[in-house]
């Protein structure tokens, strides 16, 4: 197994730097109406980190565990095994231990798996967890997800079976803190120049993120300069996937365009915006993550 895991892990990475333009062009908008109001559930845990009861960690291991392991007879979004992915996506919160063995984790690594596991799931209200909502279908009420949806409805016997384990854990201890509102005439406002005004000598992020499933900076159609309403609101909820609210250094937005050295993400097929966090337009955007800057103002 770990070499097969390892030998997807160099295809998705060519898939994802040969066949990603491709994959932009292909995949359809599929972000949900209702995401924005979700935005963002896990920002972080309310309650002090606890050990966990030996039994979660069991029951994780048996039921959980060979979800993100299951073969699905493919390399492409939709079709891959999240361990193709999440096991070198550095940049978020999902991201599994490398499988020590051909028969998957050694429980150590489960136990670590499970810690990194509790970040999105929410035992307040489990549905909302965002392990549930990723896979899902968006118009099942899905999240949106660029590895693609599993999960055609809530029906889906996996689906179930993670519903079912979330609720099988202490309801208090796995609750999420309250995201903060990340605010959209700020977007409109301030945010959405960004994709529009590229740094001397980069290109516009509109010309690789006009469409598709990471399509958050659509071009202005009829020949506008500016977004219509309508437009906004689909960037809107784009972007909305690809940022924790509350939370700037676990948020894609933040992290891909921003160099390695300065706490960026290792790959990104795109421009280096910004050298560091200390730039003042970075400091901008996260401080709107954290749901501190509201309305027209950009200063
Ligand atoms: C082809 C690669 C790929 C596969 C396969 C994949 N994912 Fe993902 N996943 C991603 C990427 C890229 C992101 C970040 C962008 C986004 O949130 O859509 C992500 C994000 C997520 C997140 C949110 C993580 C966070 O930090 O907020 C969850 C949860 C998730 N995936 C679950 C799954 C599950 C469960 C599976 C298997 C059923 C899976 N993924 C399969 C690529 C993949
Ligand atoms: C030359 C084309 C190109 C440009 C210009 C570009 N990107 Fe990208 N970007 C990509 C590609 C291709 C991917 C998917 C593969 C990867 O993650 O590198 C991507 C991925 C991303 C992701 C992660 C999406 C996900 O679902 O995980 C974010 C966020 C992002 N870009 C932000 C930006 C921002 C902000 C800009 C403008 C400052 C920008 N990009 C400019 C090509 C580009």
């Amino acid at each position: 197994m770990r070499t097969r895991i390892m030998r997807h892990r160099r295809m998705v990475t060519v898939w994802m730097t040969t066949g990603s333009a491709a994959f932009l062009a292909a995949v359809a908008l599929t972000a949900s109406p209702s995401a924005e109001s979700r935005l963002g559930q896990t920002s972080g845990q309310a309650a002090a980190p606890v050990a966990p009861r030996p039994a979660d960690v069991d029951s994780f291991r048996t039921t959980i565990e060979p979800i993100f392991m299951r073969d699905r007879g493919g390399t492409m979004p939709g079709y891959a095994a999240c361990v193709m992915c999440h096991t070198w996506q550095t940049s978020l919160r999902f991201d599994l231990e490398t499988p020590a063995t051909d028969a998957g984790w050694t429980a150590e690594q489960s136990r670590m798996n499970f810690e990194m596991i509790t970040q999105l799931v929410n035992t307040g209200t489990p549905e909302n967890s965002w392990l549930l909502l990723k896979p899902l279908e968006p118009k099942a009420g899905g999240l949106g997800h660029t590895g693609g949806t599993f999960w055609q409805s809530r029906d889906d016997p996996e689906y179930q079976t993670v519903l079912k384990w979330i609720r099988s854990l202490p309801a208090d201890r796995y609750v999420q803190a309250p995201a903060p509102r990340v605010d959209f005439e700020f977007f409109r406002s301030c945010v959405q120049p960004v994709f529009a005004n590229p740094r001397e000598g980069q290109i516009k992020c509109s010309n690789c993120h006009g469409g598709g499933l990471i399509g958050f900076a659509p071009v202005p159609r009829d020949g506008r300069t500016t977004w219509n309403e309508k437009e906004a609101q689909e960037a809107f909820r784009v972007i909305s996937r690809l940022i924790v609210a509350g939370n700037p250094v676990q948020s894609r937005f933040l992290l891909k365009p921003l160099h390695p050295d300065g706490g960026g993400s290792y790959a990104h097929n795109g421009p280096r915006r910004w050298q560091n966090r200390n730039d003042t337009e970075w400091q901008m955007l996260a401080a709107w993550v954290r749901g501190e800057k509201k309305g027209t103002s950009c200063s």
